[in-house]
């Protein structure tokens, strides 16, 4: 006969399996599934903000046959990653020092792309994105993006300059033609200045 406690552990699992199926993805995980539904294995995608190189990874993992490069202005940022990826065994990588402003010196058109936006969670806070360059970054991105290709941008209004971005994007975005672009935003209805994803897809070549 089961015992008690055996039983009661056993349950206690089953519950906790299927809460654990229920519970909520973390936003840019959202941002994540947008991506990989909208890339083949061959093509070029894009990290702009690397940070700990978690989105980088997910990229590289889309495109084993293409290639995911990624920006940083820090050191510590493109150092982290390189050991994520290496450690995976990814080599469809590179990786860029550099502000994500002059990512025309580094690529050309890319398929899909995501904007992580503030700073390193482990890391320096004052060294975060900036609402007049990322409004800047984003535009070239959209440029370079290529038609039905997909750019995600996770922004996190819950901090001074986050919320400054948010501002910003939303009237951005708002005022971009629906004829060249689909803008779709997610986000949490219950919780204040919760971090939402702004999704955007392009229609037709188009410059700005
Ligand atoms: C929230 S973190 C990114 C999280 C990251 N994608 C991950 O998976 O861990 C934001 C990153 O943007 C970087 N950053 C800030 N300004 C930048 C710029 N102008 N160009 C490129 N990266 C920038 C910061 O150094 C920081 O590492």
């Amino acid at each position: 006969m089961m015992k008690m406690g055996n039983f009661q552990n056993k349950e206690m699992w089953k519950i906790f399996i299927v809460l654990s199926r229920w519970s909520m993805k973390k936003i840019y995980e959202y941002a994540h599934d947008w991506i990989e539904k909208s890339v083949n294995n061959n093509d070029i995608v894009v990290d702009f903000t690397m940070g700990n190189g978690n989105d980088t990874l997910r990229l590289a993992k889309m495109v084993p046959n293409g290639k995911v490069y990624g920006f940083d202005i820090q050191e510590k940022a493109l150092n982290t990653t390189k050991e994520k990826l290496e450690k995976e065994g990814i080599t469809n990588y590179e990786l860029i020092l550099d502000s994500h402003i002059f990512m025309n010196q580094y690529i050309n058109k890319y398929k899909a792309g995501i904007f992580n936006l503030g700073y390193l969670p482990s890391g320096d806070k004052s060294i975060t994105t900036k609402k007049k360059t990322t409004k800047l970054a984003v535009m070239h991105a959209l440029d370079l993006l290529e038609v039905k290709g997909i750019l995600a941008i996770v922004v996190y209004p819950g901090h001074a300059e986050g919320k400054l971005e948010s501002q910003m994007l939303e009237a951005f975005v708002s005022e971009l033609d629906n004829q060249d672009f689909d803008v779709m935003k997610l986000s949490v209805k219950n919780k204040k200045n919760a971090p939402y994803i702004l999704i955007i897809e392009k229609n037709r070549p188009i410059t700005f």
